[in-house]
């Protein structure tokens, strides 16, 4: 409509003279990706703030994402266009509770996928995302794994490591709920496709697909594969990337429900807001930012 072309270019004008950058994950919704200067999966997103030349970075994306920015980048502003935007997963483990089971198991590793907080990134030895969690745990030297606190993307991992890998409890409510019936239906509507799944799914839900990726891996997958068609097991708003990137290519999403309701709480209006009054900005206590930064940054020296 005339009214968000309208924004789109207030924000575009907006965003030069504060020397900002726009960076909006692959769920966020189709107007933001559009405007973002760096469209990505979590590790993508991740390495780009940590080399960014702006003094704003405008974060699209969930909290823990642009908590990753400020700790990389302490000298920028780093804004959550929408304050409220929490990752339900990143709460279901505390600093408190990390530090018990180190406790527990003093001579294993501690790998925390990057959905956590600052603290608990703080508490670990490194930091993973989807696309390098096998690489982050083969990287250590030791033989047990704390790994907090997505289980399904630890049971996957422990596919492909002689490692003991030690998942705590916690899971994302977007891919857990999807179900193996789910992915029998959409084969069925679709015979032809290749069914994709995101490590956050359920153990029998990565059984039965036929690649497993972070939401990047998926859309160069798709752009790559001389296939057409293809079953997305992931949050939906990643099929606006595909769209866009791979016109020719058709994508289903594997469940309609796989919606993060935080990742969408992101507009044009707020992101014309937080860079006219620049805010709400995210900030790390310099301490715990130190002692995090020491765990994202051994992830990023991973190639
Ligand atoms: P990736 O984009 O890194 O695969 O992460 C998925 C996700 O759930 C982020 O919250
Ligand atoms: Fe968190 Fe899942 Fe939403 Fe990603 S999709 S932000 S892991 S709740």
């Amino acid at each position: 409509s005339l009214d968000t072309k309208a924004l789109k270019e207030k924000i575009l004008q907006l965003k030069k003279e504060r020397n900002a950058v726009i960076l909006a994950h692959n769920y966020q919704i189709g107007d933001v990706q559009d405007i973002a200067d760096f469209t990505g999966d979590s590790l993508e997103l991740a390495r780009k703030a940590a080399n960014l030349d702006a003094d704003v970075i405008v974060f699209c994306g969930v909290d823990f994402m642009a908590e990753t920015a400020a700790i990389l980048s302490p000298e920028k502003i780093v804004l959550l266009p929408a304050a409220d935007a929490n990752c339900p997963m990143a709460e279901m483990i505390t600093a408190g509770e990390l530090r018990v089971l180190k406790e527990r198991f003093p001579d294993a590793g501690v790998v925390c996928y990057v959905n956590t907080s600052a603290e608990v990134k703080a508490e670990s030895d490194i930091c993973c995302t989807s696309s390098n969690a096998v690489k982050v745990v083969e990287s250590l030297d030791a033989q047990q794994v704390i790994f907090v606190p997505d289980r399904n993307l630890g049971s996957y991992v422990a596919r492909f490591t002689d490692k003991q890998i030690m998942p705590w409890e916690g899971f994302c409510f977007v891919h857990d709920r999807i179900t193996p019936d789910d992915v029998i239906t959409a084969r069925e509507r679709h015979p032809e496709a290749e069914v994709l799944v995101h490590p956050e799914c359920r153990a029998e839900v990565v059984d039965l697909a036929d690649y497993v990726y972070s939401t990047s891996g998926m859309i160069n997958h798709v752009c790559r594969r001389e296939k057409k068609e293809f079953i997305i097991g992931t949050e939906v708003g990643i099929i606006h990337r595909m769209e866009k990137d791979c016109p020719d290519k058709q994508c289903y999403p594997l469940s309609e429900n796989a919606i993060c309701i935080t990742m969408k709480k992101t507009d044009l209006q707020k992101v014309y807001n937080s860079l006219e009054s620049l805010t709400p900005i995210v900030t790390v206590p310099e301490d715990v930012a130190d002692k995090a930064r020491l765990a994202i940054q051994r992830m990023l020296d991973i190639k």
